[in-house]
């Protein structure tokens, strides 16, 4: 694989405007842009199209999460845009991750496990009385025996979940800081070599560069750190 196909620009701004510049800027090394809620909510499928007619993948993090139909039924809608990565919550249980992984098509499904905003006191509160690293096992057990080989992880978590599930599982890791970058909000970080080198198929990576002076200068930092 290529490793601009590894990269992924997290692109959490909240118009057209602001994500097509980003694109523009940083398109010659960057492989895949992500859409979170906040830009698809706002902008909807005419932005996943623009993107696509620029010869990048699209990622849409929408993070589904319904009754087994309610999300099959969203999926086939969004398999018209032709994205290429889309996210699922393992927590729908096995009976939703077959029915999204049945109408994913061509579409590489994403597990989201413990989001990172969850410690156990959250997890506590909903009744999982485990540790977050267990449920994290356990949601991952899930996803992959549902069929969904794509699962949402820490850099941290991706040597324990590559040793565990193998070769076949394709890890996606945000949280990822170059040296001496900021921080921000993220707890459970690692350098880009780091995830790599810990088995990572995907690097998510948003402030860093998107916050940057020079976000395309940081994209190419980044790539040349992956190398
Ligand atoms: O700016 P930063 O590099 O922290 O962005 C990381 C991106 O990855 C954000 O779009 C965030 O929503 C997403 N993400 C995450 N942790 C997860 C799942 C998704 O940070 N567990």
């Amino acid at each position: 694989m290529n490793k601009r196909d590894q990269l992924a620009l997290a692109l959490d701004v909240s118009n057209s405007k602001e994500a097509l510049e980003l694109v523009a800027a940083t398109i010659d090394f960057v492989g895949v842009f992500k859409i979170g809620m906040q830009l698809f909510y706002a902008e909807g499928p005419d932005l996943v199209r623009r993107i696509k007619a620029q010869g990048r993948q699209v990622f849409l993090d929408l993070k589904l999460h319904d009754i087994p139909n309610t999300v099959a039924s969203a999926i086939d809608r969004l398999a018209v845009l032709e994205i290429d990565y889309l996210t699922v919550h393992a927590g729908g249980g096995p009976a939703m991750l077959c029915a999204a992984q049945q109408a994913a098509g061509s579409i590489q499904l994403l597990a989201v496990t413990v989001l990172t905003s969850m410690d156990e006191h959250e997890l506590a509160a909903v009744g999982v009385s485990h540790p977050p690293a267990e449920q994290v096992h356990r949601l991952a057990q899930t996803a992959t025996q549902a069929g969904i080989s794509g699962l949402v992880c820490s850099a941290l978590e991706a040597q324990a979940l590559r040793a565990e599930l193998g070769e076949q599982v394709f890890l996606v890791c945000p949280g990822i800081r170059p040296t001496g970058s900021d921080v921000g909000d993220q707890k459970r970080i690692a350098t880009p070599g780091q995830a790599l080198q810990d088995g990572a198929n995907l690097l998510v990576v948003g402030r860093p560069i998107r916050s940057a002076t020079d976000p395309r200068a940081a994209a190419q930092m980044i790539l040349k750190a992956m190398q």
